[in-house]
């Protein structure tokens, strides 16, 4: 299964508080091929996280299309959810489990029966081995990033989006994770949209774009 991303002309703009409306998105194209990986960077503040959550279908937009595609057809949203992977920036793992329950929580979900022993493959993978049952409150900032990372990967999504997944890694630490994602994206021939201010992580990607004033231009 493969799966393609078309967008076109998508606005979406924020009511600042003191009354004024912001366009973070503004007439905004992109074409996704299916197991194409791109990077998307840009000053802070400029809307990427916003521009990675409404091509996930996390946050409504406003106008425009957003069109995924599986060999012809096109999917509605609940299906894109079933098949994207989703690293926040701001990681979101539940802090009342530990990190092999995080990471086994979608598996389980998909009804997954080998969900835990997974969970401890991919923690295992990304360095956590000794950390698998530690609260998730316990773990320093890095490590909760590969846990979120591991949780995003295990289900072998088809479209994998990544909000600065190395930003709280050391230079040796991001360059293995990243090492992992993308050999795990490229082997079930997924897709990644990747936000990141290294722009040597970003010239690894096949193409890399800038967003500004809402739209984005092609980079390399
Ligand atoms: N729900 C919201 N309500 C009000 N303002 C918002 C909301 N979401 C985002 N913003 C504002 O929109 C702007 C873009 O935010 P966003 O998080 O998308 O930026 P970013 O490019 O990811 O920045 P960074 O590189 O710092 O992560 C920011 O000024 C932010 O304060
Ligand atoms: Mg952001």
């Amino acid at each position: 299964m493969a799966l393609s991303l078309e967008v076109s002309g998508l606005k979406h703009s924020i009511n600042l508080h003191n009354g004024t409306r912001l366009a973070l998105i503004d007439a905004l194209d992109l074409h996704l091929e299916a197991g194409e990986h791109i990077a998307i960077v840009g000053a802070s503040g400029c809307g990427k996280s916003t521009l990675l959550s409404l091509l996930a279908g996390l946050t409504p937009y406003q106008s425009g299309q957003v069109y995924y595609r599986c060999d012809d057809q096109t999917l509605n949203p609940a299906e894109v959810l079933v098949h994207s992977g989703f690293v926040f920036q701001q990681f979101h793992l539940l802090p009342e489990l530990n990190a092999v329950e995080n990471v086994a929580l979608p598996l389980q979900l998909r009804g997954n029966r080998d969900a835990q022993q997974q969970a401890i493959d991919w923690l295992t993978r990304m360095g956590l081995a000794q950390r698998l049952t530690d609260n998730i409150t316990q773990l320093s900032g890095g490590e909760q990033q590969r846990v979120a990372i591991a949780r995003a990967l295990c289900a072998h999504p088809k479209i994998l989006f990544a909000d600065e997944p190395t930003g709280n890694l050391d230079e040796k630490t991001a360059e293995q994770v990243m090492d992992l994602m993308l050999s795990g994206a490229r082997k079930s021939g997924a897709a990644l949209v990747l936000v990141t201010h290294d722009m040597a992580l970003a010239r690894r990607m096949d193409k890399a774009y800038r967003l500004s004033h809402g739209r984005l231009s092609l980079c390399h």
